[in-house]
């Protein structure tokens, strides 16, 4: 079986640009083509990674540095080199050549290291060194410093301190980017969180109901072999499965007993609604959330609703949620039930393989050991099954009419 996600939502297809880079390029070509990669970078690792290799390529050195400026040191991030130099050791400013040029805002070119007093020999006897050159990461106040060296006495050219110093203006802007996705980043999280949180302040305002869903779907997403990048995508996404609960009144929300037939009926409304709240977002975790809102109570066998989807036809991110939740509802405590002890929780959701869920979820599921992977409650081995099984079976989220499933869950 190959495991997707439903057509219209396709993870991975965001759209971003991709450079082919031409057979022949000269050094003016390589910086174009550097400077585009530089612009799609995402992390500060993504551009040190891209710094270090390139350095080395655009001026033919024996090797490359990516130097950043930690404080009153110089940490040497990154390197691509014939053999070893500092990647991942630290010196002070003062006692270094990337800290010279960071402190004095200006290249350095040294054709003969031993005879250079800036120069900490004994860090440099070990290395391949006999000649360097060193620019800095933004001039007016650096925040790193990019470095190259040659194995034998090399006079640095003005050209290349001419390409290291345009890279390295490329790399100023390329962090200073990074620095601001992260920022936007962090923020639309924290909106997302915010969010979601609304959706459940009235019935769980410790808010840990939704991120034990969340992390749960991640590990089964993780386990079912999907990318790092759509795992989390589920992971942000999860938290909003029950945003519709916003269209819920408190009456049938915090109802402790049973349901009545035209209750239940509006309870059933809430994926729907949690839907219509999150569609048309242009957002990728927005449209993924769209889809887990208004799948997450569909059953594998077509019984579920809102929309009575059946196997395959459920969004894999809709099915994934479903295990997570229902697996979180039946072990731990709410207004209506106890704690479900973890083997009778993990014997419900095998009962309900094929029934429920989907099978080969269900299979992934029970391999993931969930009682050592979730944060389960302090007493839940003390919880017995029994009348707790009734409880879940009369939840909120059932009615008089509804089958007798545990399955019901928020
Ligand atoms: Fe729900």
């Amino acid at each position: 079986m190959t495991w997707r996600f439903s057509k219209r939502f396709v993870p991975g297809d965001s759209g971003l640009l991709t450079f082919t880079r031409p057979a022949r390029l000269d050094q003016a070509g390589e910086l174009v083509a550097v400077v585009q990669r530089l612009s799609l970078a995402r992390s500060l690792a993504d551009v040190q990674r891209i710094v270090a290799r390139a350095a080395r390529r655009l001026t033919g050195a024996d090797g490359a540095t990516f130097v950043l400026r930690e404080g009153e040191h110089c940490f040497y991030a990154d390197e691509d080199a014939i053999s070893p130099l500092w990647k991942g050791q630290r010196f002070p400013l003062e006692a270094s050549i990337s800290g010279w040029v960071m402190l004095k805002r200006k290249p350095a070119a040294i054709a003969d290291i031993y005879k250079d007093s800036r120069i900490p020999h004994d860090a440099y006897r070990p290395t391949f060194v006999k000649s360097l050159a060193m620019v800095p990461i933004r001039q007016l106040r650096p925040i790193g410093a990019i470095g190259n060296y040659w194995a034998s006495t090399h006079e640095p050219t003005e050209r290349e301190l001419a390409l290291l110093q345009a890279l390295a203006d490329s790399t100023a802007v390329a962090i200073e980017n990074v620095y601001t996705y992260q920022h936007v980043e962090a923020a639309r999280l924290e909106t997302l969180h915010r969010l979601a949180l609304a959706a459940e302040y009235r019935d769980d305002g410790t808010y840990e109901h939704t991120e034990r869903v969340a992390r749960t779907a991640f590990l089964l997403a993780q386990a079912i072999g999907l990318s790092e990048r759509d795992a989390s995508l589920i992971h942000q996404a999860a938290p909003l499965h029950d945003l519709g609960k916003l269209a819920v009144g408190d009456a049938v929300l915090l109802k402790p007993g049973r349901l009545s037939v035209s209750e239940f009926e509006h309870v059933k409304k809430h994926p729907r609604a949690g839907a219509a709240i999150l569609t048309g977002s242009a957002s990728e975790v927005l449209q993924l959330a769209e889809e887990i809102a208004s799948s997450h109570h569909e059953w594998w066998d077509g019984s579920g609703y809102p929309a009575a989807l059946a196997g395959d036809s459920i969004p894999l991110s809709g099915r994934i949620v479903a295990v997570a939740d229902v697996f979180d509802a039946l072990t731990h405590i709410r207004p209506y039930k106890q704690a479900w002890p973890i083997n009778a929780a993990l014997a419900e959701i095998r009962r309900l393989r094929a029934r429920q869920f989907d099978p080969e979820l269900v299979d992934a599921f029970l391999e993931l050991e969930p009682g050592r992977l979730v944060d389960l409650p302090d007493d839940w081995h003390e919880s017995a099954p029994g009348a707790d099984l009734d409880l879940v079976a009369t939840s909120v989220w059932s009615a008089d009419s509804a089958p007798s499933d545990s399955g019901s869950t928020d």
